[in-house]
């Protein structure tokens, strides 16, 4: 057991605040942050967005993290372990907890694997074969065994790092990935707005028009904010656990969302004004694969300086897309470490093969699984689809509802309020907003969102 662990609960912990917020911040920047933010906001009305996820980041996004840090702090437990502990009556939600990071890590790796391929064609020169409108895509995921390869690729290096351990394996992959992963987003950003066209692009991002706040805007930042922030997926009940009592834990909070809503409004500046300049506001609405994999591949296009910043964006994807791999897996893990009693070791192993036969299924649902598709929203949804749907629609708000009624009316805030200031001279500040919206405020909108998901599911409303 090493100096800064637990050693009444034999529990590992982060080796100061900074590397909590490193890793807590390195599992929200992810996918949700550069191919899910920028195509939701310019579908929603760019400036109305932003608006409203702010809004929602500092209010919901802030109870909800707050909430799920405390149940880990204080029970040195993963998700299962954490409500079961706390009252066995709630160890229904533990479970439910569990299933969102077995659902999301193996198609997560899936897109891992597409970014590892496109790594390897701008690392090859071949810029120019990806930015052929679609067909260089289609292609490749209609290709059953190198994608199963590369999804196995991208598993691999992500259970090698949680193999490792908290210290030497997340927190030294975070060191150096965060920075970069800042310095890419950042030096992108300002590539972007030199593209002729783009400050058009850039003005529609940021000005808010009131005729685009409405029901539908406000869905789906909030549906945004829990993908991207981390939450409702035990992630943050398994990185609470590993956070000394020491800490701020509102601080670090507030941290986190600053961290994580400057990457997504760089991901924003980088390419809403490319994409509009590109193709217009129909081009940056499209979300996922398509403008992530064909839209930007056209953008670089084939020239050597296209070759480099199509290398480099792929490397700030893959960086991204790593650190939260590694954290959905870590919860995995160490959901079956605390159940199981099982070492590390095994944990990782007996997890990697689970995921591996799991992944299979979105990794050939555009090759031979394609016809297993379900009619859902107005649209047919590949395996892939249904699995992002299932976790990000229905069982995350369900999570976070159950979550909210827990820890606002079984625990009480005030139960929150005395772990977070376990230590003295630490002061929870925002006691009012916590009180209010675990309460209240979160409840009734997850609630109106979880029956929006589910009429939009089965066709009855158009989001
Ligand atoms: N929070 C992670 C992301 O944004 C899961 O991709």
């Amino acid at each position: 057991m090493s100096e800064n662990s637990d050693s009444r609960v034999h529990r590992p912990l982060f080796s100061s605040r900074l590397a909590f917020v490193f890793a807590a911040s390195a599992s929200a920047i992810g996918l949700g942050n550069l191919w899910r933010f920028p195509a939701l906001a310019a579908r929603y009305g760019g400036g109305a967005f932003l608006l409203t996820y702010l809004v929602l980041v500092v209010t919901f996004g802030f109870t909800l993290m707050i909430a799920e840090i405390a149940l880990g702090r204080s029970t040195r437990q993963s998700a299962i372990g954490a409500y079961r502990k706390l009252n066995r009556r709630f160890a229904i939600v533990g479970t439910l907890t569990m299933l969102v990071p077995i659902i999301i890590l193996p198609y997560y790796c899936v897109i891992g694997g597409w970014i590892l391929r496109y790594i390897g064609v701008y690392l090859a020169g071949q810029g120019a074969a990806a930015a052929d409108g679609g067909s260089f895509f289609a292609t490749f995921i209609a290709s059953p065994f190198p994608v199963l390869a590369f999804t196995a690729l991208f598993l691999l290096a992500t259970m090698l790092v949680v193999g490792v351990g908290l210290r030497n394996g997340i927190e030294r992959l975070n060191s150096i990935l965060m920075p970069a992963l800042i310095l890419l987003a950042a030096g992108l950003g300002v590539y972007a707005l030199t593209i002729p066209g783009a400050l058009d692009g850039l003005a529609y991002y940021l000005v808010p028009h009131p005729e685009d706040f409405g029901l539908a805007t406000v869905i789906a930042a909030m549906g945004q904010m829990f993908f991207s922030l981390s939450l409702a997926m035990g992630i943050m009940v398994t990185y609470g656990s590993y956070l000394s009592r020491d800490e701020d834990m509102e601080t670090g909070v507030r941290r986190i969302e600053l961290f994580d809503t400057v990457v997504a409004l760089l991901a924003g500046f980088m390419i809403v004004p490319a994409v509009f300049a590109f193709g217009g506001i129909e081009a940056a609405r499209q979300a996922g694969p398509s403008l992530m994999f064909i839209t930007m591949p056209q953008i670089f296009g084939g020239q050597p300086v296209g070759q480099v910043v199509g290398l480099l964006f792929f490397a700030l994807v893959l960086f991204a897309a790593l650190t939260s791999a590694v954290s959905i897996a870590e919860t995995i893990v160490s959901i079956v470490i605390d159940r199981f009693g099982w070492s590390r070791k095994k944990a990782v192993v007996i997890v990697l093969l689970l995921v591996l036969v799991l992944a299979a299924a979105p990794a050939l649902g555009f090759s031979v699984l394609s016809d297993v598709t379900l009619p859902l929203g107005g649209a047919s949804m590949s395996i892939l689809d249904i699995m992002d749907f299932l976790s990000n629609s229905i069982l995350m708000p369900l999570v976070a509802l159950l979550t909210c009624l827990f820890v606002g009316y079984w625990l009480k805030p005030d139960f929150v309020f005395q772990e977070a200031e376990t230590t003295a001279g630490i002061r929870f500040k925002a006691k009012w907003l916590f009180r209010v919206m675990i309460r209240y405020v979160a409840p009734a909108f997850l609630l109106l969102i979880f029956i929006s998901s589910v009429l939009n599911a089965i066709g009855v409303i158009a989001l």
